[in-house]
């Protein structure tokens, strides 16, 4: 995959070369290009932004510069060797993803959906924001996802790219060292859908007093799988009600129901008539 990032402070992406990306990127799984976008400034102070229009706090960054540096990273597509996508003008093309809170929510289906991709750029916005222009004129060309990490406002969108480039990148063949981690994941379809995982332990047996669940040690598949998946109905009920809310009725059994109904949690009324 490759990975395109204009950013004003590229140096917020020194995490990329260490760990499983870095790994990747030594193995050439992930192409990871990074860009100064002031490079694409023209006056001498190599400005980026200005006031917003209608007034208010705050500045926004302008078109032209993003136009000239989005312009250049679509023109090295002839570099990348991939000829899977094909943007309107008949080239290959990145899917465009733009940091924003007020985006559409990041979610583990949306990384996987971008790992399906062989090539991102990432445009991280600082200030107010990127003039919308430029989200409108590269949709008619681009796939473009305006993308939100979470309900809370970050200084821009730095962070936001490193968080989905790390939920992204874990997702593509030969990143992880365990396959089966992905698929176990909170968020990923599967009988553990909606539910976070329970606690975890490792050795020694008792520390400082602390025994380490006994069906744990007990060799017991069945009986550790049922235990796993009871912690995990209880951590989602206790930390995260809404998503145990929106579990499928059709995916617990009679142990889950029982357990539900000690935990006082009610499913849906809808759900349980079905
Ligand atoms: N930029 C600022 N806050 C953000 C957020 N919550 N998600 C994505 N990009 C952002």
């Amino acid at each position: 995959m490759r990975l395109d990032i204009i950013s004003i402070f590229p140096e917020y992406f020194a995490p990329l070369d260490v760990s499983l990306i870095g790994k990747a990127r030594e193995r050439g799984t992930l192409d990871v290009r990074l860009h100064q976008l002031r490079d694409w400034a023209h006056d001498v102070h190599r400005t980026v932004d200005d006031t917003p229009y209608g007034g208010g706090p705050g500045m926004v960054m302008k078109p032209e510069v993003w136009g000239e540096a989005i312009d250049t990273v679509i023109d090295t597509a002839i570099d990348t060797g991939i000829d899977t996508v094909v943007g309107s003008a008949g080239g290959p093309a990145p899917r465009l993803v733009v940091p924003t809170p007020s985006g559409r929510p990041f979610t583990q289906e949306l990384a996987q959906e971008l790992a399906g991709e062989p090539w991102l750029l990432f445009a991280c916005g600082r200030y107010e924001g990127i003039d919308s222009r430029v989200m409108q004129e590269y949709s008619g060309r681009l796939r473009v996802d305006e993308v939100s990490i979470g309900d809370y406002v970050l200084a821009g969108g730095e962070v936001a790219v490193l968080v989905m480039v790390e939920a992204v990148g874990r997702l593509l063949p030969g990143v992880l060292g365990n396959a089966q981690s992905a698929v176990d994941d909170s968020f990923a379809p599967g009988s553990m859908r909606n539910l976070v995982e329970g606690p975890v332990f490792t050795k020694p047996p008792v520390w400082r007093g602390h025994e380490v669940p006994a069906v744990l040690l007990s060799g017991h598949h069945g009986n550790v799988a049922r235990w796993r998946r009871d912690e995990a109905i209880r951590r989602t009920v206790r930390n995260r009600p809404e998503l145990a809310a929106e579990l499928d009725p059709a995916t617990l059994d009679k142990h889950d129901r029982k357990l539900l109904e000690e935990l006082s949690f009610r499913l849906q009324p809808e759900d349980v008539a079905n």
